[in-house]
C-alpha cells in the first residue's frame, strides 16, 4: 500500500514537471510591460514610421518594427549624441536625430524602443514595396553568402552579433545604409563595435552594382522563391 501510493505520487510529480517544460516551450514567459508612456512618445514617430512602425517610402523614412530593443536603444543614442546622422551629407539622417533629440531624456527613449520592440514583426504583406532595381539575384546570392554569416541565412538578423533583419526593411534605406557605411557615416566610433563590423563588411560591398545585387537577392527572401 506504502510502496503504491509512493509510485503514484512520484509519477505525479513526473508528470507535473514535464507539463511544466511543455508549458514552458508553447509559451515563454511575455516580456515585462512597456513604462505608460511609451505608446503616448511613439505617436509623433508613426507620422513617419506609421502605426505598425513599417516605415514610408515617400517620406525616405525605414521600417522600424522587428528592430531588437538593444538595437532601437543604441541607434536612437547614436542620433542623440551626433554618433549617426551628423555628417552634412546625410540628410535623411540628419531628420531623424531632430527627431530623437525632441524624446525628453534617456528614460523616454528607453520607453519608446520598448513600444516599437513589441510591435509584430513585419512580413511580405505588410513590408514596403521594392524600390531599387537594376539588380542581378546570381551575383547578390554570391555576395549575401559573406552577409549571412552576420545577417543569417535567411537574412533575418542575429541578436547575438547585433546584425538587425534585412529582408522586410526598405530597400532604398538598405542602400543607402551600406553607402552610409562605406563613407564613413556609421560605425566611425571607437566604442561602436557593431558599427564597426558593419563598416568593414561594407567594404565587400564598394560598387554601386555589388550593392543593388546583394538587395535583388534580398528581394527574394521575401517570399522564399528565388
Ligand atoms: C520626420 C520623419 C521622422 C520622424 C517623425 C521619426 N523618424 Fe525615425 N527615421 C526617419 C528617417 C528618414 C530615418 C532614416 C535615417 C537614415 O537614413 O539614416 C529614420 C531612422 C530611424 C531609426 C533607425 C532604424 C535602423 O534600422 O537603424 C530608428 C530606430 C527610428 N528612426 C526611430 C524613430 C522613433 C522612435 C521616432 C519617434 C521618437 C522617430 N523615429 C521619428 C524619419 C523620422
Ligand atoms: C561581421 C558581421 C557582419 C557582416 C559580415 C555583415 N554585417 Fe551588416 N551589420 C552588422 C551589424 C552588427 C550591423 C548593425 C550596425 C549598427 O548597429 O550600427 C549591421 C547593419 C547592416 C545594415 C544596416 C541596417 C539598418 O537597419 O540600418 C545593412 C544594410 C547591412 N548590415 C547589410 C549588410 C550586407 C549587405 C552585408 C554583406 C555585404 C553585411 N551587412 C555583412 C554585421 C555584419
Amino acid at each position: 500500500m506504502e510502496l503504491v501510493s509512493f509510485g503514484r505520487r512520484r509519477s505525479l510529480t513526473v508528470l507535473l514537471l514535464m507539463g511544466a517544460s511543455l508549458q514552458g516551450l508553447a509559451a515563454p514567459a511575455p516580456p515585462p510591460p512597456c513604462p505608460e508612456v511609451a505608446a503616448a512618445l511613439y505617436a509623433p514617430c508613426a507620422a513617419c514610421h506609421g502605426n505598425a512602425g513599417a516605415g514610408k517610402n515617400e517620406l525616405s523614412s525605414p521600417a522600424i518594427a522587428g528592430l531588437s530593443e538593444v538595437q532601437l536603444v543604441r541607434q536612437l543614442r547614436h542620433f542623440v549624441t551626433g554618433q549617426r546622422g551628423a555628417h552634412p551629407a546625410d540628410t535623411n539622417g540628419a531628420q531623424m536625430a531632430a527627431m530623437a533629440k525632441t524624446l525628453p531624456d534617456d528614460a523616454a527613449l528607453k520607453a519608446v524602443a520598448c513600444y516599437v520592440a513589441r510591435l509584430p514583426a513585419l512580413t511580405a504583406s505588410n513590408a514596403l514595396p521594392l524600390q531599387v532595381s537594376g539588380g542581378q539575384v546570381n551575383a547578390g546570392a554570391k555576395i549575401f553568402a559573406f552577409c549571412a554569416g552576420c545577417h543569417g541565412a535567411d537574412g533575418s538578423g542575429s541578436i547575438a552579433v547585433g546584425a538587425p533583419g534585412l529582408v522586410f526593411q526598405s530597400d532604398a534605406y538598405l542602400l543607402r545604409q551600406l553607402q552610409a557605411f562605406g563613407q564613413g557615416w556609421r560605425g566611425h566610433e571607437v566604442n561602436d563595435e557593431p558599427g564597426i563590423q558593419m563598416a568593414n563588411a561594407a567594404a565587400w560591398v564598394r560598387e554601386e552594382q555589388a550593392r543593388r545585387d546583394v538587395l535583388a537577392y534580398l528581394a527574394t527572401l521575401r517570399t522564399g522563391k528565388p
